[in-house]
């Protein structure tokens, strides 16, 4: 039993400031700014770049007691988790948990764009924090 995998979705970027970041990201990179969105639930803001397949996104927290705001304080900006786009998500975290990885979470979760996710901790898989993602593409 092994996760059927689609795939890049995205790479998830902890910023401090996201409005500086965009510039970077858009003005300088040259990437299309495809979404601009506040989730309150998560207490961060987020921009993503691009469509489909292999999109970048930045997220900056909007109050200092998020997982998010403790990453950017222990360990400053840069990469916060790579999401995989998935076949089935219930399949792909029983064949995590048999093999023993530690999921964060015990159920999928609603995420962006009416997608269900899930994230496997960093310790199980190389410090890496991994989103798990099964859902329509924006
Ligand atoms: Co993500």
């Amino acid at each position: 039993m092994s996760v059927k995998s689609k795939g890049l979705d995205h790479v998830a970027i902890a910023v401090k400031d996201l409005d500086k970041a965009i510039a970077l990201y858009r003005d300088t990179l040259g990437l299309e700014l495809a979404e601009l969105e506040e989730v309150p639930e998560q207490q961060v803001r987020t921009a993503i770049f691009g469509h489909g397949m292999g999109r970048v996104e930045l997220i900056c927290p909007t109050s200092p007691d998020t997982g998010v705001a403790r990453f950017l304080e222990k360990r400053g900006e840069g990469l916060h988790h790579i999401c995989i786009e998935v076949e089935d998500i219930e399949a792909s975290m029983a064949a995590l948990r048999a093999k023993g990885a530690p999921l964060i979470d015990e159920t999928p979760k609603p995420g962006a764009g009416g997608a269900k996710v899930a994230f496997v901790h960093p310790k199980g898989s190389h410090g890496v924090l991994v989103e798990l993602r099964q859902g329509p593409k924006p």
